[in-house]
Protein backbone atom coordinates (compact mmCIF):
# COMPACT_ATOMS: atom_id res chain seq x y z
CA UNK A 1 0.00 0.00 0.00
CA UNK A 2 3.02 2.48 0.79
CA UNK A 3 4.78 1.82 -2.19
CA UNK A 4 1.13 2.14 -4.45
CA UNK A 5 0.96 5.44 -2.16
CA UNK A 6 4.56 6.57 -3.05
CA UNK A 7 3.99 5.90 -7.05
CA UNK A 8 0.75 7.90 -7.25
CA UNK A 9 2.29 10.88 -5.44
CA UNK A 10 5.71 10.45 -8.27
CA UNK A 11 3.33 11.08 -11.24
CA UNK A 12 1.11 13.45 -9.18
CA UNK A 13 3.56 15.94 -8.08
CA UNK A 14 6.93 14.87 -10.40
CA UNK A 15 7.39 16.28 -13.68
CA UNK A 16 6.92 13.52 -16.76
CA UNK A 17 10.78 13.56 -17.90
CA UNK A 18 11.65 10.00 -17.00
CA UNK A 19 10.18 6.46 -17.79
CA UNK A 20 10.73 4.62 -14.53
CA UNK A 21 10.02 1.75 -13.05
CA UNK A 22 7.27 0.79 -10.62
CA UNK A 23 9.48 0.48 -7.78
CA UNK A 24 10.55 3.22 -4.89
CA UNK A 25 14.74 2.24 -3.81
CA UNK A 26 14.83 3.03 0.13
CA UNK A 27 18.02 1.37 1.02
CA UNK A 28 21.72 0.55 -0.38
CA UNK A 29 24.88 -1.37 1.02
CA UNK A 30 27.58 -2.28 -1.62
CA UNK A 31 26.73 -4.46 -4.58
CA UNK A 32 22.96 -4.51 -3.15
CA UNK A 33 19.54 -2.17 -3.02
CA UNK A 34 16.42 -2.90 -1.46
CA UNK A 35 12.60 -1.61 -2.24
CA UNK A 36 10.16 0.17 0.10
CA UNK A 37 8.21 -2.83 0.12
CA UNK A 38 12.01 -4.76 1.51
CA UNK A 39 12.60 -6.40 -2.02
CA UNK A 40 16.24 -7.28 -3.00
CA UNK A 41 17.70 -6.42 -5.73
CA UNK A 42 21.67 -6.75 -6.98
CA UNK A 43 22.68 -3.19 -9.11
CA UNK A 44 24.27 -3.80 -12.51
CA UNK A 45 23.45 -0.07 -13.13
CA UNK A 46 25.15 1.67 -10.11
CA UNK A 47 22.92 4.50 -10.24
CA UNK A 48 24.14 4.88 -14.31
CA UNK A 49 28.00 4.20 -13.67
CA UNK A 50 27.91 6.60 -10.20
CA UNK A 51 28.13 4.58 -7.54
CA UNK A 52 31.71 3.04 -8.32
CA UNK A 53 32.65 2.17 -4.90
CA UNK A 54 29.29 0.33 -4.37
CA UNK A 55 26.42 1.88 -2.49
CA UNK A 56 26.84 3.55 1.02
CA UNK A 57 30.52 2.83 0.96
CA UNK A 58 31.90 3.16 4.92
CA UNK A 59 34.34 5.71 3.91
CA UNK A 60 32.37 8.05 1.63
CA UNK A 61 29.58 7.77 4.37
CA UNK A 62 31.64 9.05 7.52
CA UNK A 63 33.30 11.23 5.18
CA UNK A 64 29.91 13.00 4.35
CA UNK A 65 29.07 12.41 7.67
CA UNK A 66 32.52 14.41 9.48
CA UNK A 67 32.21 17.49 6.79
CA UNK A 68 28.36 17.86 7.20
CA UNK A 69 29.46 18.44 11.50
CA UNK A 70 31.85 21.23 10.05
CA UNK A 71 30.77 23.34 7.07
CA UNK A 72 27.89 22.29 4.10
CA UNK A 73 28.25 25.16 2.23
CA UNK A 74 30.71 28.53 1.31
CA UNK A 75 30.73 30.78 -1.75
CA UNK A 76 33.44 30.13 -4.04
CA UNK A 77 34.42 33.59 -3.02
CA UNK A 78 36.43 32.22 -0.92
CA UNK A 79 38.72 29.19 -0.46
CA UNK A 80 37.28 25.64 0.81
CA UNK A 81 39.42 23.02 1.81
CA UNK A 82 37.99 20.11 0.85
CA UNK A 83 38.29 21.51 -3.12
CA UNK A 84 41.60 21.80 -3.01
CA UNK A 85 42.80 18.79 -1.67
CA UNK A 86 40.11 17.24 -4.07
CA UNK A 87 42.13 19.19 -6.94
CA UNK A 88 45.67 18.39 -5.85
CA UNK A 89 44.78 14.97 -5.98
CA UNK A 90 43.73 15.37 -9.81
CA UNK A 91 46.94 17.40 -10.51
CA UNK A 92 48.54 14.59 -9.04
CA UNK A 93 47.29 11.78 -10.65
CA UNK A 94 46.33 12.90 -14.32
CA UNK A 95 47.31 15.20 -16.93
CA UNK A 96 45.96 17.84 -15.75
CA UNK A 97 47.56 21.07 -14.17
CA UNK A 98 43.95 23.14 -13.13
CA UNK A 99 40.67 21.56 -12.34
CA UNK A 100 37.22 23.93 -12.03
CA UNK A 101 34.57 22.32 -10.44
CA UNK A 102 30.68 22.03 -11.14
CA UNK A 103 27.47 19.65 -10.22
CA UNK A 104 27.04 17.49 -13.20
CA UNK A 105 28.68 15.98 -16.42
CA UNK A 106 26.68 18.49 -18.48
CA UNK A 107 28.03 21.41 -16.60
CA UNK A 108 31.08 20.20 -17.17
CA UNK A 109 30.78 19.96 -20.82
CA UNK A 110 29.48 23.28 -20.83
CA UNK A 111 32.55 24.37 -18.89
CA UNK A 112 35.10 22.75 -21.32
CA UNK A 113 32.92 24.32 -24.70
CA UNK A 114 33.23 27.61 -22.83
CA UNK A 115 37.08 27.65 -21.99
CA UNK A 116 37.70 26.36 -25.80
CA UNK A 117 36.02 28.68 -27.22
CA UNK A 118 37.37 31.47 -24.89
CA UNK A 119 41.17 29.84 -25.53
CA UNK A 120 40.44 29.35 -28.98
CA UNK A 121 39.49 33.33 -29.52
CA UNK A 122 43.18 34.61 -28.05
CA UNK A 123 45.29 31.90 -29.00
CA UNK A 124 43.85 30.20 -32.27
CA UNK A 125 41.98 32.57 -34.33
CA UNK A 126 39.18 35.33 -33.17
CA UNK A 127 37.25 33.32 -35.90
CA UNK A 128 37.36 30.19 -34.06
CA UNK A 129 34.59 28.65 -32.23
CA UNK A 130 33.37 25.59 -33.74
CA UNK A 131 33.75 22.35 -32.17
CA UNK A 132 33.70 18.87 -33.47
CA UNK A 133 32.03 16.09 -31.92
CA UNK A 134 30.84 12.17 -33.04
CA UNK A 135 27.89 10.82 -34.21
CA UNK A 136 26.06 8.86 -31.64
CA UNK A 137 27.86 10.98 -28.80
CA UNK A 138 26.00 11.44 -25.78
CA UNK A 139 27.30 14.81 -23.81
CA UNK A 140 24.23 15.73 -21.56
CA UNK A 141 20.70 17.49 -21.94
CA UNK A 142 21.89 21.16 -20.75
CA UNK A 143 21.39 23.22 -24.15
CA UNK A 144 25.03 23.51 -25.53
CA UNK A 145 25.80 19.65 -24.50
CA UNK A 146 22.72 18.76 -26.29
CA UNK A 147 23.77 20.28 -29.59
CA UNK A 148 27.17 18.67 -29.25
CA UNK A 149 25.39 15.38 -28.71
CA UNK A 150 25.28 13.35 -31.94
CA UNK A 151 21.94 12.00 -31.57
CA UNK A 152 18.85 13.56 -33.15
CA UNK A 153 16.38 11.47 -31.08
CA UNK A 154 17.52 14.07 -27.68
CA UNK A 155 17.54 17.32 -30.09
CA UNK A 156 14.22 16.80 -31.22
CA UNK A 157 11.52 19.71 -30.30
CA UNK A 158 14.50 21.61 -28.48
CA UNK A 159 15.50 23.55 -31.78
CA UNK A 160 17.17 26.34 -32.38
CA UNK A 161 20.45 24.44 -31.31
CA UNK A 162 23.51 26.48 -29.94
CA UNK A 163 25.40 27.12 -33.21
CA UNK A 164 28.93 25.87 -33.99
CA UNK A 165 28.58 21.99 -33.74
CA UNK A 166 29.73 19.56 -36.32
CA UNK A 167 29.05 15.90 -36.56
CA UNK A 168 31.40 13.17 -37.90
CA UNK A 169 31.53 9.29 -38.07
CA UNK A 170 32.84 7.76 -34.93
CA UNK A 171 36.31 5.91 -35.16
CA UNK A 172 36.73 7.83 -38.65
CA UNK A 173 39.84 9.89 -38.34
CA UNK A 174 39.83 10.99 -42.26
CA UNK A 175 36.01 11.83 -41.71
CA UNK A 176 37.50 14.24 -38.69
CA UNK A 177 40.16 15.47 -40.95
CA UNK A 178 37.19 16.75 -44.31
CA UNK A 179 35.54 18.52 -41.60
CA UNK A 180 37.96 21.17 -40.04
CA UNK A 181 37.56 24.45 -41.25
CA UNK A 182 39.47 27.74 -40.42
CA UNK A 183 37.26 27.92 -37.44
CA UNK A 184 37.28 24.93 -35.77
CA UNK A 185 38.44 25.19 -32.60
CA UNK A 186 38.21 22.05 -30.28
CA UNK A 187 37.39 18.07 -30.97
CA UNK A 188 34.92 16.73 -28.18
CA UNK A 189 34.38 12.87 -28.11
CA UNK A 190 33.76 10.28 -25.72
CA UNK A 191 36.98 7.50 -25.12
CA UNK A 192 34.05 4.80 -25.61
CA UNK A 193 30.62 5.85 -26.05
CA UNK A 194 28.40 4.65 -23.49
CA UNK A 195 25.12 5.83 -24.02
CA UNK A 196 25.36 4.94 -27.77
CA UNK A 197 25.61 1.42 -27.40
CA UNK A 198 29.04 0.78 -25.87
CA UNK A 199 31.37 1.22 -28.88
CA UNK A 200 34.90 0.73 -28.78
CA UNK A 201 36.99 2.32 -31.23
CA UNK A 202 39.95 0.61 -32.95
CA UNK A 203 43.09 1.21 -30.81
CA UNK A 204 45.03 3.70 -32.86
CA UNK A 205 41.86 6.08 -33.20
CA UNK A 206 42.28 8.58 -30.42
CA UNK A 207 45.96 8.98 -31.16
CA UNK A 208 44.93 9.62 -35.15
CA UNK A 209 43.03 12.20 -33.77
CA UNK A 210 45.24 13.42 -30.87
CA UNK A 211 48.02 13.96 -34.03
CA UNK A 212 44.88 15.65 -35.61
CA UNK A 213 44.56 17.78 -33.26
CA UNK A 214 48.24 18.85 -33.07
CA UNK A 215 48.37 19.27 -36.59
CA UNK A 216 46.08 21.92 -36.95
CA UNK A 217 46.35 23.60 -33.71
CA UNK A 218 43.37 22.48 -32.34
CA UNK A 219 41.73 21.33 -28.55
CA UNK A 220 41.07 17.62 -27.85
CA UNK A 221 38.37 17.59 -25.12
CA UNK A 222 37.61 14.48 -23.75
CA UNK A 223 34.43 13.84 -22.19
CA UNK A 224 34.96 10.98 -19.35
CA UNK A 225 31.97 11.56 -17.30
CA UNK A 226 30.98 7.70 -18.14
CA UNK A 227 34.36 5.91 -19.04
CA UNK A 228 36.51 7.83 -16.13
CA UNK A 229 36.96 7.17 -12.29
CA UNK A 230 38.36 3.67 -13.12
CA UNK A 231 35.04 2.36 -14.53
CA UNK A 232 37.50 1.22 -17.78
CA UNK A 233 39.65 -0.66 -15.37
CA UNK A 234 42.35 2.66 -15.57
CA UNK A 235 41.68 5.75 -13.65
CA UNK A 236 40.67 7.39 -16.72
CA UNK A 237 40.02 5.90 -20.36
CA UNK A 238 42.30 7.31 -22.64
CA UNK A 239 45.04 6.13 -20.24
CA UNK A 240 44.75 3.05 -22.06
CA UNK A 241 44.98 4.54 -25.80
CA UNK A 242 48.60 6.32 -25.13
CA UNK A 243 47.57 9.93 -25.29
CA UNK A 244 45.99 12.99 -23.14
CA UNK A 245 43.45 15.37 -23.79
CA UNK A 246 43.88 19.12 -23.30
CA UNK A 247 40.87 19.26 -21.37
CA UNK A 248 38.58 16.73 -20.03
CA UNK A 249 35.35 16.57 -17.99
CA UNK A 250 34.47 14.05 -14.73
CA UNK A 251 31.05 13.80 -12.84
CA UNK A 252 29.09 10.42 -12.26
CA UNK A 253 31.64 8.06 -10.08
CA UNK A 254 33.39 11.11 -8.73
CA UNK A 255 31.35 11.76 -5.70
CA UNK A 256 30.71 8.26 -4.70
CA UNK A 257 27.34 9.14 -5.13
CA UNK A 258 26.92 12.70 -4.29
CA UNK A 259 26.19 15.15 -7.48
CA UNK A 260 29.74 16.53 -8.43
CA UNK A 261 31.39 17.29 -12.00
CA UNK A 262 34.68 18.73 -12.79
CA UNK A 263 36.42 20.03 -16.05
CA UNK A 264 40.28 19.68 -16.07
CA UNK A 265 42.42 21.31 -18.08
CA UNK A 266 46.38 21.69 -18.27
CA UNK A 267 47.75 25.14 -17.52
CA UNK A 268 48.40 26.67 -21.49
CA UNK A 269 44.41 26.09 -21.84
CA UNK A 270 43.45 26.53 -18.11
CA UNK A 271 45.16 30.49 -18.31
CA UNK A 272 42.45 31.64 -21.26
CA UNK A 273 40.09 31.73 -18.23
CA UNK A 274 39.81 34.72 -15.64
CA UNK A 275 38.14 35.97 -12.98
CA UNK A 276 34.32 35.97 -13.82
CA UNK A 277 34.51 33.89 -16.72
CA UNK A 278 32.77 31.02 -15.47
CA UNK A 279 31.61 30.15 -11.92
CA UNK A 280 28.83 27.43 -10.21
CA UNK A 281 27.36 28.83 -6.69
CA UNK A 282 27.52 24.94 -5.59
CA UNK A 283 30.91 23.98 -7.50
CA UNK A 284 33.11 22.45 -5.45
CA UNK A 285 31.27 22.77 -2.12
CA UNK A 286 32.68 21.28 0.73
CA UNK A 287 30.38 18.61 1.14
CA UNK A 288 30.56 17.42 -2.14
CA UNK A 289 34.63 17.66 -2.09
CA UNK A 290 34.89 15.52 1.32
CA UNK A 291 32.95 12.68 -0.15
CA UNK A 292 35.22 12.75 -3.63
CA UNK A 293 38.42 13.18 -1.80
CA UNK A 294 37.32 10.17 -0.20
CA UNK A 295 36.28 8.35 -2.87
CA UNK A 296 39.57 8.80 -5.22
CA UNK A 297 41.89 7.97 -2.04
CA UNK A 298 39.79 4.42 -2.12
CA UNK A 299 39.71 4.25 -5.79
CA UNK A 300 43.38 4.63 -6.16
CA UNK A 301 44.64 3.23 -2.79
CA UNK A 302 47.34 0.28 -3.29
CA UNK A 303 45.05 -0.39 -7.22
CA UNK A 304 42.82 -2.72 -5.58
CA UNK A 305 39.80 -1.74 -6.80
CA UNK A 306 41.01 -0.87 -10.38
CA UNK A 307 42.73 -4.86 -9.99
CA UNK A 308 39.06 -5.81 -8.69
CA UNK A 309 37.69 -4.15 -11.66
CA UNK A 310 39.54 -5.64 -14.10
CA UNK A 311 39.62 -9.32 -13.00
CA UNK A 312 35.98 -8.76 -12.32
CA UNK A 313 35.57 -7.77 -16.60
CA UNK A 314 37.63 -10.75 -17.55
CA UNK A 315 35.17 -12.90 -15.60
CA UNK A 316 32.20 -11.43 -16.39
CA UNK A 317 33.37 -11.43 -20.18
CA UNK A 318 33.78 -15.04 -19.67
CA UNK A 319 30.40 -15.52 -18.24
CA UNK A 320 29.24 -13.37 -21.05
CA UNK A 321 30.20 -15.48 -23.87
CA UNK A 322 28.88 -19.01 -22.33
CA UNK A 323 25.67 -17.09 -22.64
CA UNK A 324 26.18 -16.32 -26.10
CA UNK A 325 27.26 -19.75 -26.89
CA UNK A 326 24.02 -20.97 -25.47
CA UNK A 327 21.88 -18.45 -27.18
CA UNK A 328 23.58 -18.09 -30.56
CA UNK A 329 21.13 -15.85 -32.53
CA UNK A 330 20.16 -13.84 -29.59
CA UNK A 331 23.36 -12.14 -28.70
CA UNK A 332 25.68 -10.26 -31.45
CA UNK A 333 28.22 -9.00 -29.93
CA UNK A 334 30.26 -8.31 -26.46
CA UNK A 335 32.19 -5.47 -26.17
CA UNK A 336 33.51 -2.80 -23.73
CA UNK A 337 36.46 -2.05 -21.56
CA UNK A 338 36.49 -2.93 -17.79
CA UNK A 339 33.05 -2.71 -16.38
CA UNK A 340 31.24 -0.59 -18.89
CA UNK A 341 30.30 -3.66 -21.07
CA UNK A 342 27.73 -3.80 -23.55
CA UNK A 343 26.34 -7.11 -24.82
CA UNK A 344 24.37 -5.94 -28.06
CA UNK A 345 21.43 -8.14 -28.80
CA UNK A 346 19.26 -9.41 -32.15
CA UNK A 347 16.30 -7.51 -30.53
CA UNK A 348 15.05 -4.90 -28.53
CA UNK A 349 16.08 -5.12 -24.62
CA UNK A 350 13.35 -3.29 -22.89
CA UNK A 351 11.37 -6.53 -22.08
CA UNK A 352 14.48 -8.43 -20.85
CA UNK A 353 15.27 -5.54 -18.12
CA UNK A 354 12.06 -5.98 -16.63
CA UNK A 355 12.01 -9.88 -16.71
CA UNK A 356 15.05 -9.12 -14.63
CA UNK A 357 13.97 -6.51 -12.43
CA UNK A 358 11.07 -9.15 -11.69
CA UNK A 359 13.49 -11.51 -10.13
CA UNK A 360 15.53 -9.10 -8.53
CA UNK A 361 18.20 -7.70 -10.95
CA UNK A 362 18.93 -4.02 -11.97
CA UNK A 363 19.85 -3.90 -15.47
CA UNK A 364 19.81 -1.32 -17.93
CA UNK A 365 19.36 -1.01 -21.87
CA UNK A 366 20.74 1.69 -23.78
CA UNK A 367 20.57 1.96 -27.95
CA UNK A 368 17.66 0.13 -27.97
CA UNK A 369 19.21 -3.20 -28.46
CA UNK A 370 22.31 -2.78 -25.89
CA UNK A 371 22.35 -4.70 -22.35
CA UNK A 372 24.25 -2.33 -20.44
CA UNK A 373 26.26 -2.86 -17.48
CA UNK A 374 28.05 -0.44 -15.52
CA UNK A 375 28.05 -1.89 -11.89
CA UNK A 376 29.92 -0.90 -8.69
CA UNK A 377 33.46 -1.62 -9.56
CA UNK A 378 33.44 -3.70 -6.01
CA UNK A 379 31.46 -6.23 -7.27
CA UNK A 380 32.19 -10.26 -6.87
CA UNK A 381 31.99 -13.26 -8.71
CA UNK A 382 28.74 -14.66 -6.93
CA UNK A 383 27.30 -10.98 -7.85
CA UNK A 384 27.51 -12.02 -11.31
CA UNK A 385 26.77 -15.72 -11.11
CA UNK A 386 23.68 -14.52 -9.87
CA UNK A 387 23.52 -12.04 -13.01
CA UNK A 388 24.15 -14.90 -15.15
CA UNK A 389 21.68 -17.59 -13.56
CA UNK A 390 18.61 -14.97 -13.98
CA UNK A 391 20.25 -14.12 -17.89
CA UNK A 392 20.28 -17.71 -18.71
CA UNK A 393 16.62 -17.93 -17.50
CA UNK A 394 15.11 -15.02 -19.19
CA UNK A 395 16.72 -15.58 -22.52
CA UNK A 396 15.73 -19.27 -22.01
CA UNK A 397 11.85 -18.10 -22.04
CA UNK A 398 12.17 -16.32 -24.90
CA UNK A 399 14.12 -19.04 -27.16
C1 LIG B 1 29.70 10.98 -21.71
C2 LIG B 1 28.67 11.75 -20.95
N1 LIG B 1 28.76 13.10 -20.91
C3 LIG B 1 27.87 13.83 -20.23
C4 LIG B 1 26.81 13.25 -19.57
C5 LIG B 1 25.82 14.10 -18.83
O1 LIG B 1 25.98 13.92 -17.45
P1 LIG B 1 24.85 14.43 -16.44
O2 LIG B 1 23.67 13.53 -16.62
O3 LIG B 1 25.51 14.28 -15.09
O4 LIG B 1 24.56 15.85 -16.77
C6 LIG B 1 26.67 11.86 -19.61
C7 LIG B 1 25.53 11.20 -18.92
O5 LIG B 1 25.20 10.07 -19.15
C8 LIG B 1 27.62 11.08 -20.31
O6 LIG B 1 27.53 9.76 -20.38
Amino acid sequence: MEVKKLLDESSLYIMNTYKRFPIVLRKGRGMKVWGADGKEYLDFVGGIAVNILGHCHPRVVVAIQKQAQRLLHVSNFYHIGPQIRLAKLFVQHTFADKVFFCNSGAEAVEAAIKLARKYAKANIGPECFEIITAENSFHGRTLAALTATGQKKFQKGFEPLVPGFKHVLFNDADALRRTITKETCAIMLEPIQAEGGVIVPHKHYLAEVRKICDEHNLLLILDEVQTGMGRTGKFFAHEHFGITPDIMTVAKGLGGGVPIGAMLATDKVASAFHPGDHASTFGGNPLVCAAAVATIETLLEDGFVLDQCNRMSEYFVEKLGNLREKFPPLIADIRGLGLLLGVELTRECAAIVKECLEMGMLINCTAEKVLRFIPPLIIQKKDIDQLMDVLDNVFGKLM
